[in-house]
């Protein structure tokens, strides 16, 4: 039994390969759904993570929370102490360009952020970060309408950001979404060697006030959740 300060389980428990949603009921739902013979595997701060087998593939499910201080904090300890290899965050993001549409599934291509976030974990001052290419050349083969590309990581929520003009005109003009956790992923991934990526399914738009029923956003999430399955398939 391995006990870090926020996960406390058997290392053979967990795979070398994970799915990180944000949302722990969000990992149950696809334990139930999609893996068998799974177990819980982590319930430290209901942080649920369940590892189980789809296609015969041992595959663990972990959840994030919310935001990268709680993404760093599983995905180091992930990587670090359970051996993880590969980690594909699935995840929702807010549209910031016209060409993203409500439900589009998008691929996080680089990460970049305004925050302090590499000067606090390792004295650096970097703000952009790219995702792994080995998982990305699977993940695009899985699905060719899949939209790539840079997207934009805060620690405010987009809605609540009190002068969203100004922050937009800040950010580089060629990011097309803007999510939480994926910076946070891919910058340990690359201090620690390990490979990282990040799909996202549009769920809000600056563009498009459109409320999206629980059936469409449903069956677009299970997409996303399949073409990232699917990718565990075929990492080695
Ligand atoms: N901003 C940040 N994260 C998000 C958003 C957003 O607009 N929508 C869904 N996750």
């Amino acid at each position: 039994m391995i006990e870090t300060p926020h996960i406390k389980c058997n290392k053979e428990d967990i795979s070398d390969v994970v799915l990180m949603p944000g949302d722990p009921l969000r990992a149950k739902f696809i334990a139930e759904t999609y893996l068998d013979d799974y177990k819980l595997v982590n319930d430290v701060r209901n942080m649920l993570a369940y590892t189980g087998y789809y296609k015969g593939k041992k595959i663990t499910i972990f959840s994030s929370g919310m935001g990268m201080a709680s993404m760093g904090i599983y995905c180091y300890e992930l990587y670090k102490f359970f051996d993880v290899k590969y980690i594909i965050r699935i995840g929702s993001c807010g549209s910031i360009n016209k060409e993203i549409k409500l439900l589009d599934t998008i691929l996080s291509t680089s990460s970049y952020t305004e925050t302090n976030f590499s000067y606090t974990y390792s004295s650096k001052n970097i703000n952009e970060v790219e995702s792994s290419k080995y998982l990305n050349n699977i993940i695009l083969n899985k699905d060719s309408k899949i939209k790539k590309g840079k997207t934009a990581c805060s620690m405010v929520f987009d809605a609540y950001i009190e002068n969203k003009d100004d922050y937009n005109t800040r950010l580089p003009k060629d990011i097309i979404a803007s999510e939480m956790e994926a910076f946070a992923l891919f910058y340990i991934a690359k201090l620690l060697n390990k490979e990282a990526s990040c799909l996202l399914t549009v769920s809000d738009s600056l563009y498009d006030n459109k409320k999206i029923s629980s059936i469409e956003r449903q069956i677009n999430l299970k997409h996303m959740i399949e073409i990232a399955l699917e990718t565990c398939l075929e990492v080695e």
